[in-house]
């Protein structure tokens, strides 16, 4: 795959998204979103991906937010279309893979940076990192998710004082808020994130993108998801994966699941 402001490899099953914009801090614009849509839609398509990682380039960034050089002139109408489109194309579409996604957090994870990592299904992080929504010290608030995922994630109280302050957080903070699951140092990083991929990879991809929709659906208003649960539950005993887990307990071997 060849992109102008992402890079993309595969090793072994896992995919690494490497956002590439260091000179401008890896900054969301319009042309780097697009290319981030098409790399996860590729990936999540290739049964041969079973975990994918994204990070940013240079030891700075993470991603330093959108690129504010593309919106600062837009509209009320144009507002809430670059919100929508982001969310639908990005935002949640990374949410509701299928597909586990690490975010790889190394350094600054700002405004639509941190919204990226927050849509991620967890999040580790160098000890350098930092992470906040700065959108209010600019006149306007996060657009790409910020104020629905901060609250799932550090609780309402801890999110309000990170919206309205507009402050940054340390990677410490945030791992004991509950932001990041991990923080390592910078060399560490990737490391430790493809050490979690492995430890995903082992496992079976049917019943883990069975278990991503079961806990997201604990957060979608009108869904319930106990029910979600009890039918991707009921789903697993028709799957190859589920066969061959449970014979291989029961011959005290390793499981070889075919993925199906
Ligand atoms: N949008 C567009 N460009 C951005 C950007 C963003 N969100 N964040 C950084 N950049 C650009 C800077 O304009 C600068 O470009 P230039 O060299 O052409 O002038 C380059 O990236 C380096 O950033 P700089 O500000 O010089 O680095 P710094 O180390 O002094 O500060 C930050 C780092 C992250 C504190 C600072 O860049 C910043 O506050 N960025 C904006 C964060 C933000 O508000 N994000 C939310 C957007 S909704």
């Amino acid at each position: 795959m060849n992109f102008e402001n992402i890079l993309v490899t595969i090793s072994n099953g896992l995919a690494t998204i490497t956002i590439n914009r260091p000179k401008k801090l890896n900054a969301l614009n319009k042309i780097t979103i697009e290319e981030l849509h098409t790399a996860f839609e590729a990936l999540e398509d290739d049964s041969d991906v079973k975990t994918i990682m994204i990070t940013g380039s240079g030891e700075k960034a993470f991603v330093a937010g959108a690129d504010i050089s593309e919106f600062a002139h837009f509209s009320v109408k144009e507002g809430a279309e670059l919100a929508r489109k982001g969310q639908e194309s990005l935002f949640d579409f990374v949410e509701n893979l299928s597909t586990p996604v690490i975010a790889a957090v190394n350094g600054f994870a700002l405004g639509g940076g941190l919204e990226l990592a927050m849509a991620c299904h967890f999040r580790v992080a160098s000890d350098n990192a930092k992470m906040g929504l700065p959108e209010v010290s600019l006149g306007v608030i996060p657009g790409y998710g910020g104020t629905q995922r901060l609250p799932q994630l550090v609780g309402k109280g801890k999110a309000m004082e990170m919206v309205m302050t507009a402050g940054m957080i340390s990677a410490e903070e945030a791992k004991d808020s509950g932001l990041v699951n991990h923080v390592t140092t910078l060399e560490e990083l990737m490391p430790l994130a493809e050490k979690l991929a492995g430890k995903i990879m082992r496992n079976s991809s049917v019943a883990i993108s069975a278990a991503i929709k079961a806990v997201n659906d604990n957060f979608k208003d009108g869904i319930n998801g106990f029910e979600t649960e009890i039918s991707e539950f009921g789903n697993c005993f028709g799957t190859d994966d589920f066969k061959e887990g449970t014979t291989a307990f029961l011959e005290k071997r390793k499981p070889n699941f075919p993925g199906v």
